[in-house]
C-alpha cells in the first residue's frame, strides 16, 4: 500500500530536515528516504484545531514541514498518552502528538522513533522520564526545558534538547505554544514514561494508548 501524497510530503520534509542537521545526525544517524509504509488509522483530537492555526510564515526555516503537517492533519493518528487524572483537562485539550517514523509506523524504522507534538500556550508538561533517549527539536514556537543534567534552557526553532535514558525532565510553554519533533532512540522504544502528578506528590506509570 502506498502512502498518500500528503503523508509522503510530510515524511520527505522531516527526513530532509533531520538529515541536514549535524546535531540530529549525531543523535540518531541518517534516516532513510525509503521507509516501508505501515498505515495508521487517523485519530481525532482537539489539538488539531490549534495545529491548523499555526502561521507557518512566522517560521521560515521550517515552513515546509509546518505546511505539510497542516495539510496531513486529518490523516494523522493523534494521541494524548496521558489521562485527565494525570495531567489535567486543559492539558489534554491543548496537547497531542503523532508517530511519523518508527516501530509503529506510519513509516517503519526499528530503533528510531520520530514523533511530532504540540503543546498549547502556558501548559506545564510535568516532570517525567522514560527509558528511550530523547531529542526535542522545536519546529515552531519555543519553550522552557529543564532536565536533571542540564538545568533550565529555553529552546527555539533551530535548537536541540537531549534527554538521556531515564533522565528526569519537564517543559513549560511560557513563551507561547510549542510544536516540536521528539526523537526517541534505543533498543526498546515501547517502554512508557513515568510522570509525576501536578502537585509532585504521586508518580504514575503510564500505559500508552496506541
Ligand atoms: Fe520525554
Amino acid at each position: 500500500m502506498k502512502a498518500s501524497k500528503n503523508l509522503m510530503n510530510l515524511r520527505d520534509s522531516v527526513v530532509k530536515f533531520c538529515n541536514s542537521k549535524n546535531e540530529i545526525l549525531e543523535f540518531c544517524g541518517r534516516i532513510s528516504q525509503n521507509l516501508e509504509y505501515k498505515p495508521n488509522l487517523p485519530q481525532k483530537k482537539q489539538v488539531q484545531n490549534l495545529v491548523n492555526k499555526i502561521n507557518s510564515s512566522n517560521f521560515l526555516t521550517t515552513k515546509n514541514i509546518l505546511d505539510s503537517i497542516i495539510k496531513a492533519n486529518y490523516e494523522l493518528k493523534w494521541n494524548t498518552t496521558y489521562s485527565e487524572n494525570e495531567v489535567g483537562s486543559d492539558f489534554i485539550k491543548r496537547y497531542g502528538w503523532f508517530d511519523l517514523i518508527g516501530p509503529h509506523g506510519p513509516f517503519y524504522m526499528k530503533n528510531t522513533r520520530i514523533m511530532i507534538g504540540y503543546w498549547g500556550e502556558n501548559l506545564n508538561y510535568q516532570m517525567h522520564w522514560h527509558l528511550a533517549e530523547e531529542a526535542y527539536v522545536p519546529l515552531a514556537g519555543s519553550a522552557l526545558f529543564w532536565s536533571e543534567h542540564y538545568g533550565k534552557r529555553i529552546a527555539n526553532v533551530g535548537d536541540i534538547i537531549i534527554h538521556k535514558s531515564n533522565e528526569k525532565h519537564w517543559t513549560k510553554m511560557d513563551n507561547g505554544f510549542l510544536l516540536a519533533l521528539a526523537i526517541w532512540k534505543g533498543t526498546d522504544l515501547n517502554v512508557n514514561p513515568t510522570i509525576s502528578s501536578r502537585d509532585g506528590k504521586k508518580l504514575y506509570e503510564i500505559k500508552e494508548k496506541i
